[in-house]
């Protein structure tokens, strides 16, 4: 039996070593020298408005606290570290600043914690900062966590539609009120701190993250983002500005991270210093039009050089020139992966202007080297008071120092406001305005009284798969209906509205009927994914199974509805060739029945609500076209940003090409890579057992344990025949932990190789690159038209064997076969 793993658990390793070496050299371990930094030139970058002015009497409380503080005082405010490595007793004895929950980081670990369970943890924490025993100064702890598209950690929350979705609506009236609904939502179980808004501008649709981005058009996004921040924080400048119920808003990821070379999370932006500033830098000017009190640097680089260690970006730009006077927080372990550091020590990323170390495992020993690096100097001591002004400035503009402890202040304890009725009425209304029609021929919809209509696909019923990433979990994985008991999915919507109409709807998810409907609803999609999870090669929206579904309705003279769930637009030609309405419903979140709102017309035929949302990214008419915006030269999508039909539309869309020759349809080039690339999954065996090694942020090993056999396997099988001819080979790094006491096998497909005597020479506890054609295995019998397999390793004996990057490398025709 087999048992298929799931690769969400967290962390994870920078593995230095893809792309090097020949078969099983050892891999050279010291990384490239860093490249000498991009010119900036500050005096390029236009001041943002800056609404706050400095309180000379609150400088003045904090010059005094300041004065009063220990240097293992100040230190502890610029460590993060995440609330499931600490208690509150850490708190007491470190004097932590901040603390943070990352995605699927709850009270006590445990998923189905409570508003109530995550209240009484931000209660104990909090006391702990205010203890005064021993000399010490009281300064309240604040906790942030990531409230992406609602407060999504938590069990019961009002879930919005992620931002994509949120794009499409072009309402920053409602974009404040679902700032003002999370920020309610937050404060009721005491969390002062949300990591949101993002305000990355996405222009390669293969980024994992584009459903963090409101949209492609940079307006938008500034404009979104200062509306978010007056939601989340209040307006500043008057008493709604951290009045009852607000939290403290975080623009993310300072900078550039939306403009990385091939859409690649963490990856490198290499635009010019004026298109980083006029494209990437603007929601961080809408953002302190409403004075964001923090901003988060990002993974990414720019010119090779990551943004955790650019000082010119973080401190001439963003401080100096642009007047921000808030926190600088790091991203997790971000500054990790600045050369010369790791996650215990990095005075490089707090001297270029990091406030605040995001360090959810590590604290202890960072917390020891940062204080060591200012008592010798590597860090100096006016720069640590910089930092540390900085986060009691925020402390103290958010009220905190006399706002009582998170039960006593805000909404503290009011868990009837928790996924209540009146915020899910926003939710709800924020589905309704975010879908885009993108197809209605011969007005299928709206759905007609008294319609028997067909619910099928497997997003259908499935709250998970309509929520995307960053929901419960980080990737979003592994949550059922019962893990959202304040939300509807959209075949709950459906059903309701159809029978309010006098019609009957069937849920059937792979589209079987007994009885002929009038109509089918199909809903499919993207499955969740967060963060460098989602990367892909391509943008094609490769799906048989959900392709076929529509043929057959369609064969059988069944009217399709297509409710595509995705977070970016995705090639999707096929699909809308086969569907006579088309609806791009995005991550719509909890409120599934909003879209029942739209598309089924009230008992006497009426229009209920009409399609308002309109694209607010480009939609490709080519599988190639994956990096496609408007204003690009030869600019040439199948739906340019802003459309979207109404019902008053009378459009009707020709047969559009379906040619992907030449362009792979499925990512077939990497199948793991920190993490099992989609479609593929790792199975294993039942004698055998893994684990992952996780460490930093960029990957996972798998570290296996047979005897018996561990696979990556798809349902989807992929075509590998072009690979093979073009002498393609499979390229596994390869760690041997025990000696060999039995025979190696590595198959792809049905082709196997004895591998024993190239293991065996792998050196023990080393990385190494082994590289083997797949001709090898086409000889041996592997059918490379259909690989549901492209790796498996069989061990007849025991044997642990560690792995990590596996992906199709260009080969050499002489490396002969094991
Ligand atoms: C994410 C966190 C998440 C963690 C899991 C990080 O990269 O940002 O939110 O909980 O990985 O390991
Ligand atoms: C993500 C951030 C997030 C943080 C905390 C990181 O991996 O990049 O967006 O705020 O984790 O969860």
């Amino acid at each position: 039996m087999n048992r298929t793993h799931s690769l969400a658990l967290a962390g994870i390793l920078a593995l230095l070593f893809s792309g090097c070496a020949t078969s099983t050299s050892p891999l050279p371990s010291p990384p490239s020298p860093p490249p000498a930094p991009h010119a900036i030139h500050p005096e390029l970058w236009p001041p943002a408005a800056a609404p706050l002015p400095l309180d000379p009497v609150m400088e003045r409380a904090i010059d005094d606290l300041l004065g009063r503080m220990t240097l293992e005082e100040k230190v502890g405010q610029v460590i993060q570290p995440s609330i499931t490595t600490i208690k509150p007793e850490d708190v007491r004895t470190y004097k932590f600043g901040s603390v943070l929950n990352g995605g699927g980081g709850w009270p006590g670990d445990i998923r189905k914690a409570t508003p109530a369970d995550w209240l009484a943890l931000a209660d104990a924490f909090h006391e702990a900062s205010m203890d005064t025993s021993g000399g010490r100064q009281a300064i309240p702890v604040i906790w942030g966590a990531d409230a992406v598209h609602g407060h999504s950690n938590v069990i019961g929350a009002t879930l919005f539609p992620h931002n994509v979705g949120l794009g499409a609506m072009k309402n920053p009236d409602l974009i404040r009120r679902i700032g003002e609904v999370t920020a309610a939502e937050m404060s009721v179980t005491g969390i002062d701190w949300n990591f949101s808004p993002t305000v990355a501008v996405a222009l390669d649709d293969r980024w994992g993250r584009a459903y963090e981005s409101y949209s492609e058009d940079l307006e938008l996004v500034r404009v979104y983002a200062e509306e978010m921040v007056v939601g989340l924080q209040g307006s500043p400048n008057t008493d709604d500005f951290f009045s009852r119920g607000r939290v403290i808003a975080t623009a993310k990821h300072f900078v550039g991270d939306g403009g990385t070379v091939g859409g690649k999370d963490q990856g490198d932006n290499v635009s010019t210093e004026a298109e980083l500033r006029d494209i990437h830098a603007q929601g961080y000017y809408g953002a302190m039009r409403s004075a964001v009190q923090v901003v988060m640097a990002s993974y990414n680089s720019w010119h090779g050089v990551k943004m955790h260690g650019n000082r010119a970006l973080l401190t001439d730009v963003l401080r100096g020139r642009m007047g921000f006077d808030g926190i600088v927080v790091g991203d997790w372990n971000g500054h990790n992966q600045i050369p010369g550091c790791t996650n215990t020590s990095c005075a490089q990323a707090f001297n270029a202007g990091i406030d605040i170390f995001m360090v959810p495992e590590d604290w202890k020993g960072l917390y020891e080297t940062t204080l060591a690096q200012v008592r010798s100097g590597e860090i100096r001591p006016e720069r640590l008071d910089e930092a540390v002004r900085r986060i009691l400035r925020v402390k103290m503009r958010a009220g905190l120092f006399t706002a009582g402890k998170p039960s006593e202040r805000g909404f503290g304890g009011q868990f009837s406001r928790f996924g209540s009725p009146e915020h899910r009425a926003v939710a709800r209304q924020a589905v309704r305005e975010s879908l885009v029609l993108l197809k209605n021929d011969r007005g299928v919809l709206p759905l007609r009284p008294g319609a028997r209509v067909l619910v099928a696909g497997d997003g259908a019923n499935s709250i998970a798969k309509q929520s995307g990433g960053w929901t419960i979990t980080w990737q979003g994985d592994g949550n059922e209906n019962e893990d959202f008991p304040n939300a509807t999915s959209i075949w709950d919507g459906l059903r309701t509205a159809v029978q309010a109409a006098g019609g009957r709807a069937t849920l059937s998810s792979d589209g079987s009927y007994e009885e002929k409907p009038d109509v089918a609803v199909v809903v499919y999609g993207e499955d969740p994914y967060a963060e460098f999870q989602g990367d892909r090669r391509t943008i094609i929206f490769n799906a048989p199974r959900d392709l076929s579904l529509l043929q057959r309705l369609r064969a059988d003279g069944i009217p399709v509805v297509s409710v595509f769930l995705s977070g970016r637009p995705l090639w999707v030609n096929p699909f809308l060739n086969d569907s006579d309405a088309f609806v791009a419903a995005w991550l719509p979140g909890s409120e599934g029945a909003g879209i029942a709102d739209v598309l089924v017309a009230a008992p006497d035929g009426a229009v209920r609500h009409d399609f308002k949302g309109k694209l607010s990214f480009s939609w490709p008419k080519l599988p190639t076209q994956v990096v496609l915006n408007r204003g690009d030269s030869g600019y040439d999508p199948l739906f340019p940003l802003g459309f979207g039909l109404t019902y008053a539309d009378r459009a009707t869309l020709s047969r559009l090409p379906v040619d992907t020759a030449g362009i792979s349809v499925s990512d077939s080039s990497a199948f793991y890579s920190g993490q099992p690339v989609p479609p593929w999954e790792l199975v294993l065996s039942d004698s055998a057992s893994v684990r992952f090694e996780r460490e930093g942020q960029e990957g996972q090993a798998v570290h296996w344990t047979g005897p018996g056999e561990i696979s990556l396997r798809s349902n989807e099988p992929v075509d590998l025949t072009r690979e093979s001819n073009g002498n393609l080979a499979l390229s596994v790094d390869l760690m041997r932990r025990s000696a060999i006491a039995g025979r190696v096998e590595l198959a792809v497909g049905s082709g196997s190789v004895d591998i024993t005597p190239l293991v065996r020479e792998l050196p023990e506890g080393a990385w190494s690159t082994v590289r083997i054609r797949l001709r090898c295995f086409e000889r041996a019998g592997a059918d490379m038209r259909s690989i549901d397999r492209p790796l498996r390793i069989v061990s007849d004996a025991p044997l642990s064997l560690s792995f990590a990057e596996v992906r199709l490398v260009a080969g050499t025709d002489e490396t002969p076969c094991p």
